[in-house]
């Protein structure tokens, strides 16, 4: 498994590939990995004949206040994990290799889609996740590029970006992996004490709760939130960042739920901020 730092170096390595004929993959992650991640890897490694797999906390997608200096890392145990998959390349570059002095460009992607639900709570992370993600897509040169659902809005971002930019690639949506007992796995869960990680079981829960709801024939939009909102406020330490139903391929506002629609949910636990989602298909 080669590991480069270089952008120089990773896209002379893709390039490479690609004129010998191979299908590239990559999974661009933020480290930390877990059972979601290395599910995306597995795909790509069935679907291509090179993995990529991209190691980079991206400064330009959090906030002033968020938890950039706190994100948990383990490049080490990360690079173990990747191996063990059979990955063939880990693109690991420093902030200002991707960042140099004067860096001035960004990507945005305007409209609905991008500003509500995190985009109205993290304002500026969408800019930051398509201006890295279209960077490492012309450093990595992937023929398809793999991101879960768990981060439903920001794959619906993507897939917008890749649609109307032209980007000679396609994004695979991998599903939610969640832990035996439901809740989404997430990097950040690891912040969560034992209380906290306990009432986090709300979010999968409620989401199951509103599933039973719609399959019973429940279609009011209205009366799932409410349902949902009983539930997450059962715990007290659950604090609603937001609770929302749009529909699921522009997060434009729906009066009544047909397919697909997008049950986002973002609720806080201390200074965790956890979210998951249920999309609701024909
Ligand atoms: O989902 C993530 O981990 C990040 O947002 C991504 C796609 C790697 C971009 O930094």
């Amino acid at each position: 498994m080669r590991v480069i730092n270089s952008v120089k170096e990773m896209q002379q390595w893709s390039q490479e590939q690609r004129r010998s004929g191979n299908r590239l993959g990559l999974v661009p992650t933020m480290g930390f990995l877990h059972q979601g991640h290395l599910s995306l890897v597995r795909l790509a490694r069935a679907d291509c004949d090179k993995v990529i797999v991209s190691i980079f906390v991206n400064p330009m997608q959090f906030g002033p206040n968020e938890d950039l200096e706190d994100y948990p890392r383990d490049l080490k145990r990360d690079l173990t994990l990747l191996e063990a998959e059979g990955v063939d390349a880990v693109f690991n570059p420093e902030p200002a290799e991707m960042y140099p002095d004067g860096f001035s460009s960004a990507v945005t992607i305007e409209g609905e889609i991008a500003q509500k639900l995190c985009g109205s709570s993290r304002p500026g992370h969408f800019r930051g996740v398509t201006t890295v993600v279209c960077k490492l897509f012309n450093i990595c040169l992937p023929d398809k590029a793999y991101f879960g659902q768990k981060d439903a809005q920001q794959v619906m971002v993507l897939e917008k970006m890749v649609r109307e930019l032209n980007f000679p690639l396609e994004i695979i949506r991998g599903p939610i992996v969640r832990e035996e007992d439901g809740l989404a796995m997430s990097s950040r869960n690891t912040y969560l004490n034992e209380e906290q990680r306990q009432q986090a079981l709300v979010l999968s829960r409620s989401l199951n709760a509103a599933q039973a709801a719609i399959e019973g024939g429940e279609r009011d939009p209205a009366k799932i939130k409410a349902l949902l909102w009983e539930y997450i406020e059962a715990s007290p330490l659950a604090e609603v960042d937001y609770i929302e139903i749009y529909d699921g391929e522009e997060l434009r506002d729906i009066n009544t739920i047909e397919c697909p629609a997008l049950i986002a949910l973002a609720v806080r636990f201390g200074k965790t901020r956890l979210i998951d989602n249920l999309l609701v298909e024909g």
